[in-house]
């Protein structure tokens, strides 16, 4: 089957695993095996039952069927700390951070190291805390309050939470969904170490040039049920999607011929005190723009700031030819331009509510604005449209969102917005975490709006995305916008030597 010797047998084994929420059957009896200095890619669908497996392994759910063992010994995982006891930690695809902590708390939550006589032991915990983030590199300061931190920071720390403990099993649900690419690597050098050592790493993620990049073997889930594992060497990316969804998928980005309209949003020369300066761009109606750059080139920040989640101190904003006063989020909307960010958890969508209401409770007020309301035939046809349209796999448009798996999240919070018929929608790395199937899906249902005059902007990090969606490219770098691309001149190697800050010398070389 595999390489390992005789002697070598899987450090964590899952074998005929059962789960079921209600009538959604999770996982139908999987197995996986983790072997001591392997790095297995757990890949399947938005849904399959990967962070659910990753739960009964680190003791959040109880299996309903199935045994787990570990190094040859059948045990049981009743909660975190015994996965703790076993050596298994996890980096989970929704982190829960204690806001109001400090980086050392939240690394140290949980298993706070005593000293004799029973005291906490802060200064021990401190240093090693600062250690820990030394090794990865960062410059988060240990003793900084958790709610400073940007999204990725926050990443880091739950990569630092998990280093923190001396596990043999290393678990990273979708880490890099936050990350940089310097930190991508930094990652990569991380598990390469981990490897060394002889720890087993379980890596989920949806990015085919990580699974290439870090894993020795892969096993894939569909729809809560084992239907392989094998050799990385042995695959190729084709045959992983059709693995993972059953057929094969083109990976096209469906960017249809749109007539670009009369200019919707007009800014000119926007900047605040420390994080951008000279903004200016015009998106016109049925236009996809797009926004290229590395983590900390400021593409986020100068969309909060256009959303009213940041200050301004220079340059102006017109809307339909108006001027638009930097107002807050109510009044932006109010304008017709709403924002889907990145971190969906702290602003997406509102998990203990149903997918249904999320869908249609913004369209709703909208409406009832004009004094019209919808009645529940008209809502359940309008969840219905977004859940096909989206692909979101849920057992009822009734289910709460918090039970759906993380891509399937992300979907809501998309359509949630998309509901709202703005004018403008702006979104940030939108597929995140999505899946490929749904990603075209996700794409083909943007293209379709914008036919209908829709203007989008959308900040991605996914060149092949970005490239295939938009009419235009910008390109930012340390707050600036450095260069600007039509749909002619696109071109992979230009865009990211712009976003690198090395565009303007080839430029003039090739003057
Ligand atoms: N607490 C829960 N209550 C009800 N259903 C749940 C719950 N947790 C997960 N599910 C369901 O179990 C199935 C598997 O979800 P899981 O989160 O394991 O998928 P995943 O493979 O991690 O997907 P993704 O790639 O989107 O993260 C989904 O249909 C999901 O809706
Ligand atoms: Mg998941």
């Amino acid at each position: 089957m595999t390489s390992q010797s005789e002697t070598d047998r899987p450090i964590l084994s899952l074998q005929g695993i059962k789960k079921h929420f209600g009538g959604v059957k999770a996982l139908d009896g999987v197995d996986l095996d983790l072997y001591p200095g392997e790095v297995v890619a757990l890949i399947g669908e938005n849904g399959a039952g990967k962070s659910t497996a990753v739960k009964i392994m680190t003791g959040i759910y109880r299996p309903d069927a199935g045994r787990i063992f570990v190094a040859g010994e059948e045990v049981e995982v009743h909660d975190t700390r015994d996965a703790w006891r076993h050596g298994i930690t996890a980096v989970h695809q929704e982190t829960v951070m204690f806001e109001d902590l400090s980086v050392a708390e939240n690394i140290f939550m949980g298993h706070l190291e005593r000293r004799a006589g029973g005291f906490l032991d802060w200064k021990g915990m401190r240093r090693r805390a600062a250690e820990i983030l030394r090794e990865l590199e960062s410059d988060i300061d240990a003793d900084a309050a958790m709610n400073t931190l940007s999204v990725a920071q926050k990443h880091m720390v739950e990569i630092a939470r998990a280093l923190s403990h001396d596990s043999r099993v290393m678990i990273l649900d979708e880490p890099t969904a936050a990350l940089s690419q310097a930190e991508i690597h930094e990652l990569y050098g991380i598990i390469r170490r981990w490897q060394a050592q002889g720890k087993a790493i379980l890596y989920i993620s949806h990015k085919f040039d990580e699974i290439f990049a870090i894993a020795d073997r892969w096993t894939c889930f569909r729809d809560g049920a084992w239907v392989g594992q094998g050799r990385i060497a042995d695959v190729t990316e084709d045959d992983l999607v059709r693995l993972m969804v059953g057929r094969s998928v083109a990976q096209l980005f469906p960017k249809p011929e749109v007539t670009i309209g009369e200019a919707v949003l007009e800014i000119s020369g926007l900047g605040n005190a420390r994080e951008f300066d000279g903004i200016s761009f015009t998106l016109h109606k049925g236009e996809v723009l797009g926004f290229y750059g590395l983590v900390g080139a400021g593409r986020t920040e100068v969309m909060e700031a256009i959303f009213g989640l940041k200050p301004i101190d220079r340059g102006e904003m017109r809307m339909n030819g108006k001027p638009m006063p930097h107002g807050s989020p109510r009044e932006v909307i109010d304008q017709g331009i709403v924002y889907v960010p990145e971190d969906r958890q702290h602003a997406g969508v509102i998990l203990p509510m149903s997918i249904r209401d999320n869908l249609t409770l913004p369209l709703t007020r909208a409406l009832a604005k004009n004094g019209v309301f919808l009645n529940d035939r008209a809502e359940q046809a309008v969840g219905n449209r977004f859940r096909e349209r989206l692909s979101i796999k849920c057992a009822s448009l009734d289910q709460k969102v918090s039970e759906l798996s993380g891509g399937n999240q992300q979907k809501v919070v998309i359509g949630k917005w998309l509901a709202t018929h703005p004018g403008v929608i702006i979104l940030d790395e939108p597929t995140k975490g999505i899946d490929v199937g749904s990603k075209s899906a996700v794409h083909a249902f943007i293209a379709e709006l914008v036919r209908d005059g829709l203007s989008v902007i959308m900040v991605s990090s996914e060149l092949p995305e970005l490239m295939g969606m938009s009419d235009r490219i910008i390109v930012m770098h340390q707050g600036h916008t450095v260069r600007e691309l039509a749909r002619a001149d696109f071109d992979a190697e230009t865009i990211v030597a712009a976003a690198t800050g090395l565009g303007r010398l080839q430029e003039k070389r090739h003057a």
